[in-house]
């Protein structure tokens, strides 16, 4: 099997992404997949979910050349999450340099896809991208490179518009850039079916996006002490409902 490309996707901060990219990265990797995470977002919180220290290989993988030095270097950042078959790629505020490299260098919209393969294709089932909640550079680069994207928006008013801007980036790099990806779905987060809010936020979005809309992921406390503490849903209550949920997720991207 090739190595399939996830990117977890949205330009709206706080609605699950992180959670999403770290939950379904660890889920894979338990089902025996070879994982590489690769945290896009300056924050730097895809290597703090994971118990570990953000660090600045991002800037490399994205402002380096081919030379077989450079590709060694690029490599060497690669870590062990600690997991069997979970590897991260850090990233630090240093990403926000290399955004800037990127633009003046006006790399090709395949700047990612390319570093990404020729760095570490061979071994890995999976490479899933945390990507940061803007637009830019980095954020087009890492959903054209990838074959699956996954929308997470948090069940709120307006969330409906945050996935439009999402959708219409992607029918324009179908459209004008050639992307050949597919949206795997649109995953409503923080849901909790006792708030008005959340339902009818949840109906809007079903009937706008249809047979877009995955299963939801509840609001759920634990999730936030998982970030808290570096370990992951699956580490901390595999019976938990949320972990179960992620589970199911998981499942569906297998599929696929
Ligand atoms: N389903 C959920 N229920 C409760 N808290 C959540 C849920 N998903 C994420 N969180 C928490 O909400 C905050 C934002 O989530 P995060 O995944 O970091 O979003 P993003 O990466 O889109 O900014 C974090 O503290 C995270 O632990
Ligand atoms: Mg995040």
């Amino acid at each position: 099997m090739p190595t399939k490309i996830i990117c977890i996707a949205n330009q709206k901060g706080g609605v699950g992404k992180t959670t999403t990219a770290v939950s379904l990265a660890h889920g894979l990797s338990q089902k025996g997949k070879r994982v590489l995470l690769v945290d896009l977002d300056p924050q730097g919180q895809s290597a703090t979910a994971l118990g570990h220290s953000p660090e600045p290989g991002v800037f490399y993988l994205l402002t380096m050349g081919t030379t077989p030095q450079e590709s060694t270097f690029v490599q060497s950042w690669m870590r062990f999450s600690g997991r069997e078959g979970l590897y991260y790629f850090p990233g630090d505020q240093q990403t926000m340099a290399a955004q800037t490299v990127l633009n003046a260098q006006d790399q090709p919209i395949s700047a990612i896809r390319q570093s990404v393969s020729r760095f570490f294709k061979e071994e890995l089932h999976y490479i899933l991208f945390d990507t940061a909640p803007s637009v830019g550079g980095i954020q087009e680069r890492a959903v054209w490179a990838a074959d699956l994207v996954i929308v997470p928006t948090a069940t709120e008013f307006l969330s409906a518009d945050g996935v439009s801007k999402v959708l219409h980036m992607l029918s324009i790099l179908q459209e004008k850039k050639n992307w050949h990806g597919n949206l795997l779905g649109i995953l409503p987060t923080f849901f909790d079916e006792q708030t008005r809010e959340s339902k009818a936020t949840m109906d809007a979005l079903r009937e706008r996006f249809m047979t877009r809309i995955l299963p939801p992921i509840h609001r759920a406390t634990i999730l936030r002490e998982c970030a808290a503490e570096g370990r992951t849903i699956f580490e901390m209550d595999p019976l938990c409902r949320a972990a179960k949920e992620y589970q199911a997720l998981t499942q569906l991207v297998m599929k696929y």
